[in-house]
Order: C-alpha cells, then sequence, then structure tokens
C-alpha cells in the first residue's frame, strides 16, 4: 500500500490507486472531463494534469497510478497554467452558445472556465472551426457536435455499459466530430444516461431540451418504480411540475437510470391522469363514486374479493388487506406474487417489471390470504360478484376477470390502465405525489418521497380505501399510511 504526499497531506492508498481517486480521498478535487469512475480511463482531454516531483513533465492524475513516496502538487503555478491552457485550447472551437445551451449552469466548460481559467480567448468567433449542428440522434438525445469537446465518454458509455457501441470518433486532429456509426441508432434503452455524462451541452436530452433552467430546479432523492431493481434517484422539479429524472448512484443498485424508468415522471401530468371517480364510462367525484362502489360491495357481501398489487407501497398493500379482513370481511383476498426476479439485461432492467412483489410477501405474511391460483379459481367458478383491484395488478388475472366478468372496482391513477368493462375507478395520488414504502429484489427497503403534490381531491390510496371501509362495512379509522402498517414486519 503505497503512502503518497498530495498539496502536503499524506495518504496511504490501495495500490492500482491513482492519483485522482488519492486525492479524492483526501477530500481534494482535480478537475476532471473524460474520465468517469466507472468508466474506462482515457486520459484524453488533459484537464486533470498535476505536478509530481521528480517527473519531467506534468502527469495527468486519472491515469497516473499512486507509487510510494510519491510528492503530488494539484495547484501549484505549473498547474494552474496547464489548466488555463487547456482550457483556452479547449474553448477554441467552441460555439460558447451558452444563453441558448441547455447545459448552461451545469456545464464542464462554465464551471472550470470561471473556475479556473477567466481568460480572454485571443481565438475569433469567424475563425472558429464550424461542426454540424443540432440533430436528433436516436428517440431520446439531440447532439451539437460544434460543442463538443471529444472526451468519448459517449463512446465508451456505448461500448462499456451498453455494449451496443454505436458511437465513434470520426476522422483525425481539429477534423474530428462524434458521429453513429452507419446503419446504428442510438436506442439501446439507457440512452438518456449520455447526456448526463456528456461534461458540455453536445449531447442534451429531447424530453428535458429547453424546459427549464437548471438553476431553478429543486431536488428530491426518491426511487424509480419502473421495475423490481429500484433504482435511486433524484427528481428535479419547480413549480409542482416534475421536469427529469436523475440517476443518484450508490453501490447497491445503480450508477445509471434506464430511459423507460427515466420517464416514468411523464404519466403524473398525462392527459390520462385521473383527478375524480369513474362510473361505468362517466367521470363523477370521488365522494359519490366511493359511495357507489361501497354499495356495490355491500349487495355481493360475502362473494368480494381484493386483490393486493406489486405495484403498490407496503402500506397501500396494508390498507387493503385491513380492507378486506376488518371492513368486507371477506376471506378472498390475496398478496402472493410471484416472479422471477433478477437482472434482465446485466445492467439494471430486471425480469420483474413491478417494484414491489418482494413487499407484498411482508403483507401476506402478516395477513395471511389466498395464492393468486386460489383466487382466480374462485372467480372462475363464479364465487366473486365484486372484485376490488388496483389497474396493473388485475391485469395479472385478465383473462380470468374477462371470463367470469365480475363487477370491477378499480384503483388507478392513469386512465389508460383501466382494464375493459370496469364497473367503478377510483383515483389515487401517484408516488411522486405521496410517500410509499417499497422492497425491491435485493430486499432493500426503499421510501418515495413526494417532489410534487396530487391534483385537488386526488388521495393516498391507503386514505381513498379508508373511505371505502366506511362505505362498505367497518371503518378502519386510518389516520395515516403507517397506521396501516400495524402487524407488518420489515426484516
Ligand atoms: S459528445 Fe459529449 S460525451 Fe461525447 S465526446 Fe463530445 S463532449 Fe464528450
Ligand atoms: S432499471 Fe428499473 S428501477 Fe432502474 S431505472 Fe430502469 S425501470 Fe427504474
Ligand atoms: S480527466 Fe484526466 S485526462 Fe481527462
Amino acid at each position: 500500500m503505497p503512502t503518497i504526499t498530495i498539496d502536503g497531506k499524506s495518504v496511504e492508498v490501495e495500490k492500482g490507486t491513482t492519483l485522482l481517486a488519492a486525492a479524492q480521498k483526501l477530500g481534494v478535487y482535480i478537475p476532471r472531463y473524460c474520465y468517469h469512475p466507472k468508466l474506462s480511463v482515457s486520459g484524453n482531454c488533459r484537464m486533470c494534469l498535476v505536478e509530481v516531483e521528480k517527473a519531467p513533465k506534468l502527469v495527468t492524475a486519472c491515469s497516473t497510478e499512486a507509487a510510494e513516496g510519491m510528492i503530488v502538487r494539484t495547484a501549484s503555478d505549473k498547474v494552474k497554467a496547464a489548466r488555463r491552457d487547456v482550457l483556452e485550447y479547449l474553448l477554441i472551437n467552441h460555439p460558447l452558445d451558452c444563453p441558448i445551451c441547455d447545459q448552461a449552469g451545469e456545464c464542464g466548460l462554465q464551471d472550470y472556465y470561471m473556475e479556473y481559467s477567466l481568460a480572454r480567448s485571443r481565438f475569433k468567433m469567424a475563425d472558429k472551426a464550424r461542426r454540424q449542428k443540432r440533430r436528433a440522434v436516436g428517440p431520446h438525445l439531440v447532439l451539437d457536435n460544434e460543442r463538443c469537446i471529444l472526451c468519448t465518454r459517449c463512446v465508451r458509455f456505448c461500448s462499456e455499459v451498453t455494449r451496443t457501441s454505436e458511437l465513434e470518433v470520426m476522422e483525425r486532429a481539429d477534423h474530428s466530430y462524434i458521429d453513429l456509426k452507419e446503419g446504428k441508432a442510438l436506442d439501446n434503452g439507457y440512452s438518456l444516461n449520455i447526456a448526463d455524462n456528456c461534461p458540455v451541452g453536445a449531447f442534451t436530452s429531447r424530453d428535458f431540451r429547453f424546459k427549464q433552467r437548471v438553476w431553478f430546479l429543486k431536488k428530491t432523492p426518491t426511487v424509480c418504480l419502473g421495475c423490481a431493481t429500484g433504482c435511486l434517484m433524484e427528481a428535479h422539479h419547480n413549480e409542482n411540475t416534475i421536469y427529469r429524472l436523475m440517476p443518484s448512484p450508490n453501490a447497491e443498485t445503480n450508477t445509471w437510470l434506464c430511459d423507460h424508468g427515466r420517464l416514468t415522471y411523464k404519466a403524473v401530468r398525462a392527459g390520462d391522469r385521473l383527478t375524480k371517480g369513474v362510473i361505468k364510462n362517466g367521470l363523477i367525484d370521488l365522494e359519490p363514486a366511493l359511495r357507489e362502489a361501497g354499495a356495490r360491495i355491500d349487495e355481493a357481501r360475502g362473494a368480494v374479493a381484493v386483490l393486493g398489487s406489486p405495484w403498490l407501497s407496503v402500506e397501500d398493500n396494508a390498507a387493503l388487506a385491513r380492507l378486506a379482513k376488518d371492513s368486507v370481511k371477506t376471506e378472498n383476498y390475496c398478496f402472493d406474487f410471484a416472479s422471477e426476479p433478477g437482472i434482465k439485461d446485466g445492467i439494471l432492467i430486471n425480469k420483474d417489471p413491478a417494484p414491489n412483489t418482494s413487499g407484498t410477501g411482508l403483507v401476506k405474511t402478516a395477513h395471511g390470504g389466498l395464492s393468486l391460483e386460489e383466487l382466480s379459481r374462485r372467480i372462475a367458478a363464479g364465487q366473486i360478484k365484486v372484485v376490488l383491484a388496483e389497474a396493473r395488478a388485475a391485469g395479472l388475472l385478465k383473462d380470468t376477470l374477462k371470463a367470469a366478468a365480475p363487477l370491477l372496482v378499480i384503483f388507478a391513477a392513469n386512465k389508460g390502465e383501466i382494464p375493459a368493462g370496469t364497473y367503478a375507478t377510483l383515483p389515487y395520488a401517484s408516488y411522486f405525489e405521496t410517500p410509499g414504502t417499497f422492497v425491491n429484489y435485493q430486499g432493500l427497503r426503499r421510501r418515495t418521497a413526494p417532489p410534487v403534490e396530487a391534483p385537488e381531491g386526488v388521495k393516498p390510496l391507503w386514505a381513498v380505501v379508508n373511505k371505502l371501509a366506511a362505505y362498505s362495512g367497518a371503518s378502519l379509522q386510518l389516520d395515516s399510511a403507517e397506521d396501516a402498517l400495524k402487524g407488518i414486519v420489515f426484516k
């Protein structure tokens, strides 16, 4: 384990540690463009140059390994001058269109220029090399070659992470530019990470472009519910609107986000978002919708089934279990969902598309209930007259429900989720609007945090269930989501 000195401070590091990582351990920041902790070292941008005593030239901190006794300086006059030179070089052909660039506010060029340069350009605008300006590459990205500093992070991401190798550096020297390989499209399912990783505004997200200046955005850490992987992420929002989701890199689950997960926030403000109840096809206020659903449940007493959902939080499933047991008083309820968990593509996307199959298992342990097969058999046998279910969970019994045609009371956040033939639909707040506990495929307990508020009158599902209980049997007296959790044991 070599011991080295960086800016007068001594640090012992593992063999093979780079100077950049060793400095990081000491809390010394070395600027970088091409370096990314999860990509191979390229060493092409030269922004990380540092001085090593007795070395003839400055060295790149991202690609130089620490050796016993090294004395490193990261802020000497020589290093400062080198950083200024590198920035001048990178900015020579840069279009400087910051006022209309979506990266402004989080751009590596802007930030480092302010921190390490502040030099006036010796280059005339008219002499700058021209490159292709904005063009769509793939469903989610726009590429502006003129802004590119050729750090190759995008190229390495596509060859090392997704292994789809769509991108390449074309030509040589100052003719170089990034482009798609012939016949390739940038649609690998993780492409929006390229916009995050691009240190300048060359690759930008088609979804986020021009929607909001980044300095207006507030950040709320939350969890992706796009599948059982349960990636950690941040919702970036302003004035009760989410504008983008960004990964929160962590050791347990994810460095990146898949494109599907990253765009899940769009359902919150989609045109088909439900803010009222639906009886048959007519919209009505929540209260009369609950009264009507409650009356139908009451009529069918003894032949009512309640289906939990691996798409709902532990709290909301627990509230449904309480509804079945304590209010409707039926034994026809099910929180038994099996799915093969595991990473489908070797990167992040899970074989289980539901985020809380493990969490429903906890509700089953606490409250019991039927297996999905047994509930399905009872519905098919005509023993069930009314089924209460979350929309996507109802899809798991699609054929049985279609054949037996019980009266369906569905909890749904968006109209597009409602199964055909549903009698009553009750809206609920999405997990971008209300907190909830989810257990991912690794058994990690994670809680969503609401970055935005639900539309007026739309309540969390546990609260809707609480009101429905009052209309269809005994009141559950739930004052909070936590009240529903009584009896649930988290491992
Ligand atoms: S497009 Fe962005 S990530 Fe790709 S090489 Fe250029 S600057 Fe780097
Ligand atoms: S892999 Fe799953 S949890 Fe992760 S971002 Fe994609 S959909 Fe969301
Ligand atoms: S970060 Fe070291 S050369 Fe680019």
